[in-house]
């Protein structure tokens, strides 16, 4: 490794960061991670601060799980590369095929296509959902209806059905025929309502009313986050999502779970969707799915949708997409040993405790900070606090984050701030202790900024 002065000195000069104004990144140095142990990560200066990111929601199972690294290097001396592509695949493309069928088998899925990320997997569900319909004879339905606030990483597909203007206006124009209605936000919603069931309903109505508007005929799928997670941890009422699969299937559109984040235990299941006991067509996943130790991704694919593609006799299910990574062989054996591993240390009821504690923690600090407008989670290791400069307007305080930010890892964590949206998702493995660390440097942080 190059000596920390140079590593400081050109770390912007030559690379742009994802999400960051480059002449910023230039003028700041980030927090450069040289090393990371169970929950806790290092930095270049040696200061050791608790993870409470996870990563980027993804180290869903802490960073020194040996069996996972083990997988990875092994299938490099063995196999580092071959293509999936028609006419060729590698063991563990078949293997891991097989596991996640199994292991999302209670969501009703049949089949998994494999990606190097969430984007891809939210483009592949998007692509497939519209040539479902044209295998069917169905050539009209092409759109998309989506969440305002949701988060479908940044490919055009993708960033055409997110609902937050940072990642579309500087690219503008979309993707044509998608279309966002406002999500099921009790803390802000243009209906003014706070009732979380009074709030379901009403967004239920609106997307009702735009698959009318649009023609039910013209609509490919609707897509959502089962809890939204970048937009700010938006947990929608219980009857959000069934309500949703029942206008879906009365409409003949599918329904596509988001699960990048909500897959493999994050929120205290296997899936978000088992949350709200509902089947979707098709669940775009990622991240967890190798604890983020290599880039992968997978969508899979419901049994309604692989129906209809195997049983084609038109000759129009040759699926022309994919990635010269789909199913890279590195990347399927460790998730392979990451299913293994997620199953074996199964982080569902800790993530579910855990996340409890944060949330409880987190109210309580809202009891202590006029700064915290409204504090989101209780499923799983998916919390938020949103920062207001003024309770009684709700004006979103955009500056406080960075200085809550640097306080917290001062005190000992690295928190991540999205806007006004302080988002806290740690790794699943994280114990008791460790949580009130986050909450006594988030603490600390929120103590400083409103002296700031
Ligand atoms: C719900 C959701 N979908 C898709 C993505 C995009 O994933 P990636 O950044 O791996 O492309 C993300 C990333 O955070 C996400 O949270």
């Amino acid at each position: 490794m190059k000596d920390s002065n140079f590593l400081k000195e050109n770390n912007a000069r030559h690379m742009w960061h994802p999400m960051a104004h480059p002449a910023e990144m230039q003028a700041t140095t980030p927090y450069i991670i040289t090393g990371a142990e169970g929950v806790k990560i290092r930095d270049i200066d040696g200061r050791e601060v608790v993870d409470a990111v996870g990563g980027l929601w993804c180290v869903n199972l802490g960073y020194s799980n040996t069996a996972i690294k083990k997988a990875i290097t092994d299938q490099l001396d063995r196999l580092p590369y071959y293509s999936a592509f028609s006419g060729t695949t590698t063991d563990p493309a078949i293997e891991l095929s097989y596991e996640l069928r199994e292991f999302f088998a209670e969501d009703g899925m049949a089949r998994a296509f494999f990606t190097s990320g969430g984007s891809d997997s939210v483009e592949t569900c998007l692509r497939l959902s519209r040539q479902y319909h044209k295998i069917r004879g169905d050539h009209g339905r092409t759109k998309f209806l989506s969440l305002k606030k949701g988060y479908h990483g940044t490919h055009f597909g993708g960033a055409s059905v997110n609902g937050n203007n940072r990642f579309r206006t500087m690219y503008e124009p979309m993707m044509p025929g998608c279309f966002q209605i406002a999500a099921p936000y009790t803390y802000r919603n243009p209906f003014n309502e706070s009732d979380p069931a009074k709030l379901s309903d009403l967004v239920i109505a609106s997307l009702a009313d735009e698959i009318e508007f649009q023609g039910a005929n013209t609509i490919a799928a609707f897509i959502m986050e089962p809890i939204l997670g970048s937009g700010g941890v938006i947990v929608p009422h219980e009857s959000f999502m069934p309500k949703v699969r029942e206008l879906c299937d009365r409409y003949g559109i599918l329904l596509i779970a988001d699960e990048v984040i909500t897959g493999f235990g994050r929120a205290g299941s296997w899936s978000g969707v088992r949350h709200w006991g509902v089947q979707p067509d098709m669940m775009a996943t990622a991240k967890g799915i190798t604890s983020g130790y290599i880039p992968f991704g997978a969508a899979m694919i419901g049994h309604k949708v692989a129906e209809v593609f195997e049983r084609d006799e038109t000759g129009t299910a040759s699926i022309g997409h994919g990635y010269t990574y789909s199913a890279h062989p590195v990347g399927a054996a460790a998730a392979i040993a990451c299913l293994a591993e997620t199953r074996r240390i199964d982080p569902r009821a800790n993530a579910a405790e855990r996340g409890v504690q944060m949330y409880a923690g987190m109210l309580k600090l809202q009891k202590k900070h006029e700064l915290i407008g409204d504090v989101r989670g209780g499923h799983g290791l998916m919390t938020a606090m949103e920062l207001v400069s003024d309770r009684a307007t709700k004006k979103p305080h955009m500056s406080a984050g960075k200085v809550v930010m640097k306080e917290a890892y001062e005190n000992g964590a690295m928190i991540r701030v999205s806007g006004a949206n302080i988002l806290i998702s740690p790794p699943l493995v994280i114990g008791e202790a460790e949580v009130d660390a986050i909450l006594s440097a988030l603490d600390a942080g929120l103590t400083k900024a409103a002296s700031a």
